[in-house]
């Protein structure tokens, strides 16, 4: 019946039927799949920096990798992010454990060792040549395409079941300091004349941090050292602990050199291709082309004045604090005006510790740049004379304050921790927090605080991330910004996550899945309804992602994608564009091939 729509859909994105499946990306299983000489074929064309994937942790198996030691070297080192990110097919918040590390020493047992959602080669490219090889090849021979940095992805966006992945790690092209900026086409419209960094290449922000700080610079990048500059994290949006001060880390690009789905690169600027300039700037990495280089503005380092609040409940007083919880929700908007941003942690009874030892409490760091001690404390004076009616009472409250020189001496006191990378087992929902939704009604604020707190055996755990506010607001009069214009009214995004272990049985983990998606991110959504999810921290599950993600922005975000992308050679879940495939999961797997369609 729709078989003639069908095939002219399928004509239009070029593709062809794979082994009578339907019109999927070749994978190996597939007949279509290149031969090896073939392959042999695009290693020589990329001067032999193809590799066939192998799991990181596959020396823990039966088989010609089998490695006892380089076993326990990787066991020890799993949760360590900067080595899942030199791993080609390392995953930060993997989908799927399949081919967890096996701790030997304690007799553990090797179960099974597959590359699950992995892809099956890399193009390790030191060249933006051998990312134009990748994408020809991919798009001859129909194979799903998959472009990585550090893997850190929390939305599977750089996995891909039967890929090919363009690496992007080792494209090395320097990170230039600019002390003035000019633009090298005369491109004036963004109007900034003070210094900039080209980062030309797969440079993680600590690299970045490193140029800034010597020349006491402040730049907007990751929380975290480790996550990658120019691809999801900016490309996203990218929140900071100085985004409130200068805009989202997508609000900085002056320029960025583009490599198009054909091969060809482009700039994109204000002037030119400003239509895939403004996707590229929070439209969503992985979805219009590869960047190679981009250029993003610097700020003068200022004197930092920076406060930590860590609340105990005395016993059990679980509803003190959730009291207080919601007081201090309710002055989040009041402390963000008054300049401060920063990030927070609670829980009733935290899957790990918050802070020393405890599971349970509050804990935030929060700072304002260029602003005085005095300033500091009266800005949040209201906040702690609430907080004192609980205090030795029913909660344990503690502040301290702290005074920096620079925004580096900060960002490596109190900020820049590098996150312990996650596991598989986890399911966690973002929703982005006005002031309206803030400040209007404490009742539903309260009920709201109380139905993501969940019950103390769900081991739930809240980040608060009070990075909007500010100039986060301001930045929505650009006209080149992709983010979902949610952004722009947002003071803080919370995110709710629960885990659990391994073993656990398949509906205990459906129906931890959808506590978080309905009824926790439910929750949430019913208190601002109008706003979004933060599409680098959110929900794998949301069925609304489009518009929670991109907002009113995703229309013309389709329209960019087909423009730069019109055989939809980019794919990534929940990417612009996405919604024209689907992954035919395997039995028992919650991946498989890459298929056009609805499922
Ligand atoms: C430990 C940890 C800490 C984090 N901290 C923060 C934080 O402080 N602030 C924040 O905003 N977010 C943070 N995030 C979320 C982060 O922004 C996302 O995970 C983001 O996708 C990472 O981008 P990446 O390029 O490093 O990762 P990758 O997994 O390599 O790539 C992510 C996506 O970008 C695409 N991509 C990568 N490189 C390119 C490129 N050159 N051109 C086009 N597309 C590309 C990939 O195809 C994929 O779709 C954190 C995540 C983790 C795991
Ligand atoms: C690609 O070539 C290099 C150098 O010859 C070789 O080491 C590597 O194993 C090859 N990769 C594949 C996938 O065959
Ligand atoms: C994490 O891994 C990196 C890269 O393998 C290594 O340099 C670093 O020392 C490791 N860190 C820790 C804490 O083990
Ligand atoms: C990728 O290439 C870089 C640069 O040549 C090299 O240092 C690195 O070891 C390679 N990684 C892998 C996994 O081959
Ligand atoms: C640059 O300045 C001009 C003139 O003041 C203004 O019209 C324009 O909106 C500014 N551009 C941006 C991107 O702010
Ligand atoms: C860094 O710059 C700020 C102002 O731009 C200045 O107050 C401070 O003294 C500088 N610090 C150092 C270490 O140079
Ligand atoms: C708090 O409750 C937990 C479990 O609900 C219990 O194990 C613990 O002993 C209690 N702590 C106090 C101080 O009452
Ligand atoms: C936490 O640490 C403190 C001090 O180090 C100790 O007194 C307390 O017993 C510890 N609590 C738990 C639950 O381990
Ligand atoms: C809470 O009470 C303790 C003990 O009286 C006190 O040391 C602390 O300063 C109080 N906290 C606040 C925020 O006032
Ligand atoms: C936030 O909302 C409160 C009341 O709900 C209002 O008093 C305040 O002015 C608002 N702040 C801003 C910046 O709009
Ligand atoms: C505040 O929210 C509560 C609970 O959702 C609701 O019953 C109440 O009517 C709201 N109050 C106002 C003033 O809107
Ligand atoms: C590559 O694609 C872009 C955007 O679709 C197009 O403008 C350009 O002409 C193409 N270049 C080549 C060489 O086909």
């Amino acid at each position: 019946m729709h078989s003639t729509l069908w095939s002219l859909l399928w004509a239009l994105v070029g593709l062809t039927y794979a082994d009578n499946e339907g019109p999927c990306r070749c994978t190996p299983r597939d007949a279509c799949w290149p031969s090896v000489s073939t392959w042999t074929t695009l290693n020589a064309s990329v001067s032999g920096k193809l590799i066939k994937n192998t799991p990181p942790a596959i020396s823990c198996y039966p088989g010609p990798y089998q490695n006892d030691a380089e076993c326990a070297y990787v066991y020890a080192r799993w949760y360590n992010s900067s080595f899942q990110s030199l791993e080609p097919v390392g995953y930060i918040y993997p989908t799927d454990d399949s081919c967890p590390p096996v701790d030997l020493n304690s007799g553990q047992k090797p179960k099974s060792c597959t590359l699950g959602p992995a892809p099956v080669y890399t193009i390790n490219a030191t060249e933006p040549e051998d990312l134009a090889m990748g994408l020809a090849f991919a798009k001859q021979n129909n194979i799903r395409l998959v472009v990585r940095n550090t893997g850190h992805d929390i939305l599977s966006k750089s996995a891909g079941y039967g890929a090919l992945q363009i690496w992007i790690k080792y494209i090395r092209k320097g990170i230039i300091y600019h002390e003035s900026y000019v633009p090298s086409d005369q491109c004036t419209h963004t109007n900034w004349t003070g210094s900039a960094f080209t980062i030309a290449g797969g440079y993680v922000w600590e690299d970045v941090y490193r140029e800034a700080f010597q020349r006491n610079l402040t730049v907007v990048g990751g929380g975290d050292p480790n996550v990658g500059c120019i691809g999801g994290y900016i490309q996203g949006g990218g929140h900071s602990p100085a985004s409130r001060d200068y805009g989202l880390g997508s609000d900085q690009v002056l320029d960025a050199q583009v490599m198009l789905a054909n091969g060809s690169t482009v700039t994109a600027n204000a002037c030119q291709n400003s239509d895939l300039y403004f996707a590229i700037r929070g439209g969503g990495g992985g979805t219009y082309g590869v960047v190679t280089s981009m250029v993003v503005k610097a700020y003068p380092s200022q004197p930092v004045v920076a406060q930590s609040l860590t609340i105990m409940p005395r016993g059990n007083n679980t509803n003190a604090l959730l009291e207080a919880v919601t007081d201090i929700y309710t002055q989040y908007p009041t402390i963000s005006d008054a300049g401060f941003s920063g990030y927070g942690t609670w829980s009733i009874n935290g899957p790990m510790a918050l802070f020393a030892n405890e599971t349970v409490g509050y804990v935030h760091a929060v700072a304002a740049m260029g602003k005085s001690r005095n300033h500091a404390e009266s800005a949040f004076a209201p906040l702690l004379r609430t907080l004192q009616k609980y205090n030795d009472t029913s909660l344990f409250v503690s502040v301290q304050w702290y005074q920096f020189p620079t925004y580096a001496a900060y960002y490596r006191a109190m900020s820049g921790v590098r996150q312990p990378v996650g596991t598989a087992n986890i399911a966690l929902s973002s929703r982005m927090f006005d002031n309206d939704s803030l400040t209007q009604n404490r009742t539903s604020l309260r009920q709201m605080i109380g139905v993501i707190a969940g019950a103390p055996p769900e081991r739930t755990i809240q980040t608060v991330e009070l990075v909007g506010g500010g100039k986060v607001l301001v930045d929505g009069q650009n006209p080149f910004s992709g983010v979902n214009p949610a952004w722009r009214s947002t003071y803080m995004v919370n995110i709710v996550g629960r885990v659990w272990g391994d073993g656990v049985d398949e509906a205990t983990v459906k129906a931890v899945k959808d506590d978080i998606t309905y009824r926790k991110g439910g929750a949430m959504r019913a208190l601002t309804p109008k706003l979004g999810s933060y599409m680098n921290e959110a929900d794998r599950n949301d069925p609304l992602w489009a518009i929670d993600f991109y907002g009113v922005n995703y229309q013309r975000l389709s329209s960019i994608k087909r423009e730069y992308d019109p055989d939809s050679l980019f794919y990534c879940p929940s990417c612009v564009g996405s919604e024209a495939w689907h992954q035919k999961y395997l039995p028992g797997k919650n991946y498989g091939p890459l298929c056009y369609g609805l499922s």
